[in-house]
């Protein structure tokens, strides 16, 4: 099926482990906003992944639970409106399991096991002996999650890759098999490489509420103060007239990912852009405290507005609720649409095969 330039749709989503933190907020919350705004998207849809979080939280189901409001909070709070994108509860449509279930018949166990996104989450979570079955073919489920809501654009992290390739298969085959009902989508990654990947403030390659290494939308000033102060730099650079390294330097990755030119007149007037910082601070001269100081001001002035939004927002904790519930009921609603077409195409539409009714009755009448 062909899609023209209007009806573009966005669907992506995030699993509700925890509180989401500036490496969401620069990798990916930044940017569904700006296509949420850009008005070039039929439909714009963010979906609280708390069944899939569920594969492997079994342990603790309740901390999903729990943080399917701050998920919600940090959303809102950054920028994503309601009135623009729809922002559902994956549980809250059954229609993603009977796509699931039509889905599973399409791909193979050795498919699955090549994933690679699988693959390496069955290391870090040494699942090595005993992978759960629902972990273990999330892959089809999130591909119910995409093909559900005919999403053309999935803006994600180069993680997801394979399971965006996963779905293109499962609708290939689909539509091959059945009828040309479902959209194939393609990936829309992000491009700036700090943007991409930002590490922790220890330096560790991703920020990860397990390693404690990460700074949350919802920090207060203070923390997120303390927080790069501490940030890990350059273990060489130990007097301010040492020449400094940028490899590997968390707060010069960071402004990668967070400066713009403007912050320089607002906060650091010596210096016209972070190129010059950068030479300065290799040739030695540069304290990494006048450094961080910088990055403190451009971060507070990124959060502020976004702790003072969530700071209101969570005067009605009710409210929220309905927005995910309104936003949940519009979704089932084209999740539906989709699934009725699923089963026409799958010819298990039965009771609305008036063809196959009489077709049958006829076969008894001679
Ligand atoms: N797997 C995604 C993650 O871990 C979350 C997710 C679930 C998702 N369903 C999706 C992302 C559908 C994009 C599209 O971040």
């Amino acid at each position: 099926m062909e899609n023209t330039e209007k009806n573009k749709i966005i669907l992506t989503g995030d699993r509700p482990t925890g509180r989401l933190h500036v490496g969401h907020y620069v990798g990916s919350l930044v940017r569904r906003i700006e296509l949420q705004n850009s008005g070039e998207y039929e439909k714009t849809y963010i979906m609280i992944a708390d069944a899939q979080a569920l594969t492997d939280n079994i342990e603790n189901p309740e901390k999903v639970r729990q943080n399917i409001i701050e998920v919600a909070l940090d959303y809102i709070s950054c920028g994503l409106d309601p009135a623009k994108s729809t922002l559902l509860i994956q549980s809250q449509i059954p229609e993603l399991c009977e796509l699931t279930f039509y889905y599973m018949d399409l791909v193979t166990v050795a498919r699955l096991q090549r994933n690679p996104t699988v693959k390496n989450e069955i290391q870090i979570r040494n699942f090595e002996s005993s992978i759960p079955v629902g972990f273990f073919t999330y892959p089809i489920s999130q591909a119910a999650d995409i093909t559900a809501f005919k999403a053309t654009t999935v803006p994600v992290g180069d993680d997801q890759l394979p399971m965006i390739e996963q779905t293109r298969e499962i609708v290939h085959k689909f539509n091959t098999v059945y009828a040309p009902v479902l959209v194939e989508p393609a990936a829309l990654l992000q491009d700036n490489e700090a943007r991409r990947r930002l590490p922790g403030i220890d330096g560790k390659a991703k920020m990860s509420k397990s390693l404690g290494n990460c700074i949350y939308l919802a920090d207060t000033a203070d923390e997120v103060r303390t927080k790069i102060m501490s940030m890990y730099t350059d273990p060489l650079h130990l007097q301010v007239s040492d020449p400094g390294h940028l490899e590997g330097n968390t707060v010069f990755t960071y402004l990668d990912a967070f400066c713009r030119p403007e912050h320089f007149g607002r906060y650091l007037t010596d210096y016209p852009n972070l190129d010059e910082l950068k030479a300065h601070y290799q040739r030695g001269g540069l304290g990494d405290v006048k450094v961080k100081r910088f990055l403190i001001n451009i971060m507070q002035e990124i959060l502020e507005p976004i702790r003072t939004r969530r700071k209101e927002l969570e005067k009605d904790i009710p409210a929220i609720y309905e927005i995910l519930k309104k936003g949940s009921e519009e979704a089932r609603e084209a999740a539906a649409r989709t699934l009725s077409e699923v089963k026409s195409a799958m010819r298990i539409n039965y009771f609305e095969d008036a063809d196959l009714i009489r077709a049958q009755s006829e076969k008894y009448e001679a």
